[in-house]
């Protein structure tokens, strides 16, 4: 199989803080990869790093590929950044925007864009997948918290992305839709079959979506292994994560 995401020896620093230590991971082609770690250990900088939304100091980042450091800034990084998805923690969408209109927005501004029937056809789809069908016409304001993160997840679905990226994405939903986003994002993987990157504290979010899971401590990744695996260590560092993740960590 091949890797669709490599990331070899990436380092990043702040002034004398040390946040990615020549952190080293991959992620086969459809495979969904969990990357844990705790409040501060540098996960989003990770992710931040891996599609140069932050410069690393150092190291290397494939993805689909290219030699992602390397992308020259401009029109090749916009083609770059079209093939891969994001999800992040705020994930916010157009409050002056219906649904219809805050899916459609990403497909029309691209330079290639879909023709228009492909467009109203993509809208359903993604809004059938998040089970929201009945939405198009509804203004964010109207939505629960649930239902506009499952609006965020077909936004960036829509763009039909090769990779994803979440970073955290059930922080700050109760555990009820919590396991709701969780589960649609395994649904989504395999109806899309998307490679996935997810980056979270959040045991059960991990336990749903992970084909296998890493483990980061002081900038490195410390432990590997299936969710079941982990489970049967018996290292507390590693136990901690599952009686804590339920509290803030
Ligand atoms: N742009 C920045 N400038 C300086 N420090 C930063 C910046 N971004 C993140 N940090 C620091 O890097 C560390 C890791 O942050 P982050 O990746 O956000 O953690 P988390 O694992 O919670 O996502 C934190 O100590 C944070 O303060
Ligand atoms: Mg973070």
């Amino acid at each position: 199989m091949n890797r669709a995401i490599e990331v070899r020896d990436l380092s990043k620093s702040f002034g004398e803080k040390h946040i990615l230590n020549r952190i080293s991971l991959h992620v086969q082609e459809g495979e969904t990869l969990v990357v844990l770690g705790r409040s501060g250990v540098g996960k989003s900088v990770l992710i931040k790093c891996m599609i140069r939304l932050l410069e690393p100091d150092n190291g290397e980042v494939n993805i689909l590929n290219e030699d992602v450091l390397k992308i020259p800034d401009g029109r090749d990084l916009d083609k770059f950044r079209r093939k891969v998805g994001f999800l992040f923690q705020s994930g916010a969408l157009y409050d002056s925007m219906t649904v219809r209109e805050n899916l459609r927005f990403p497909l029309e501004r691209q330079p290639d864009a879909p023709e228009e029937e492909e467009i109203v056809r993509r809208v359903e789809d993604v809004l059938e997948g998040v089970g929201l069908s009945d939405t198009q016409e509804k203004m964010p304001a109207e939505l629960s918290g649930g239902m506009k993160k499952r609006i965020a997840l077909a936004r960036s679905l829509i763009m039909q992305p090769e990779v994803m990226f979440y970073d955290e994405p059930t922080t700050g939903l109760d555990p009820i839709t919590s396991t709701e986003i969780s589960e649609l994002i395994r649904e989504m993987k395999e109806r899309y079959e998307t490679t996935s990157l997810i980056i979270t504290h959040d045991m059960e979010c991990a336990r749903i979506t992970a084909d296998r899971i890493v483990m980061m401590k002081e900038g490195r990744i410390a432990v590997e292994g299936t969710y079941n695996e982990l489970k049967e260590n018996d290292d507390p560092w590693i136990q901690a994560f599952f009686s804590d993740s339920k509290k803030e960590l």
